[in-house]
């Protein structure tokens, strides 16, 4: 198996739909194992379960690879690969029966806890059985059907835009008061639960754009390489890959309005003195 992307792409896709399957399986008899930030961040035993699997897969199938995940211990690899995982994305849709959750599985080349990583493949297999996938420089899929960019919407005022909030009450308390500002502005405004699907319904034009602040690498790894992939801007307010401050995912048609009312609205600093 070499580390091109097309062929980490299916292993990427192998892995999230084993885990995927597996969580599927799970769903009747979910429990809370702990929290993390608050009392509302929470992991359920199969969040745990699913990355063991996880993990388990990789160490089997790529040996040499290091790896990333949300519940467990960085491992350090020599192949200059990490896998970035995460479990259950949406957990707490997942703990209710909602179907808007997903694993997310990408490779990375560079030390991805800085800011200094690539994803060079990504698979996002979400709830409703859907797999969404990418390669670096190849493309964006669902399924197997190659996603092209759609149509914009013509204007910040008629674009559906996705995001998401902490768990921390504090933090989620200015990122209400920024999408307050935010929603006369828009067509209207998503929050699904689950990043690495909003980041796929913005390649595919379910959504016009999507912006988070505090996402973490695990949650928007493989999503913004698809929606990359599939044509859509992804980065920080500047000219930054996205980062866990700020990701912004766009339609190249309502990239700028949407930074710059975002900008207007407060978001650089969103954080500052918050802990
Ligand atoms: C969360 C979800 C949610 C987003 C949070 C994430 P988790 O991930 O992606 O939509 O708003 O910022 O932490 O906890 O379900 O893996
Ligand atoms: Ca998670």
């Amino acid at each position: 198996m070499t580390d091109e992307p097309g062929d980490l792409m299916e292993t990427a896709r192998l892995l999230a739909r084993e885990a995927g399957d597996f969580i599927a399986a799970q769903r009747s008899s979910v429990r809370v194992a702990h929290t993390k930030s608050s009392e509302v961040d929470v992991v359920t035993e199969v969040d745990l379960a699913c990355e063991a699997l996880l993990r388990q897969r990789i160490a089997h199938l790529r040996p040499g690879d290091g790896i990333l995940g949300e519940e467990g211990d960085d491992v350090p690899g020599t192949s200059g690969i990490t896998w970035v995982l995460d479990p259950i994305d949406g957990t707490v849709n997942y703990l209710y029966g909602l179907p808007n959750y997903a694993v997310s599985v990408a490779a990375v080349a560079g030390p991805p806890r800085t800011r200094d990583w690539t994803a060079v493949a990504g698979a996002v297999y979400d709830g409703l059985g859907t797999m969404w996938s990418a390669a670096r420089g190849e493309g964006a899929w669902r399924d197997r059907t190659r996603l092209v960019r759609h149509d914009g919407p013509g204007s910040l005022a008629t674009a559906l835009i996705g995001t998401g909030f902490q768990y921390v009450a504090a933090r989620r308390a200015v990122q209400g008061r920024l999408v307050a500002q935010l929603l006369p502005q828009v067509r209207d405004i998503r929050r699904q639960g689950a990043a690495a699907v909003d980041l796929c319904l913005v390649a595919a034009g379910h959504l016009d754009a999507y912006y988070e602040h505090g996402l973490h690498a695990w949650d928007l790894a493989a999503g913004a390489l698809i929606a990359r992939e599939a044509g859509m801007r992804v980065g920080g307010l500047g000219d930054e890959p996205p980062t866990e401050e700020l990701t912004i995912a766009a339609h190249p048609a309502v990239w700028d309005e949407l930074r710059e009312a975002l900008i207007a609205a407060g978001a650089r600093d969103l954080f500052a003195g918050i802990d």
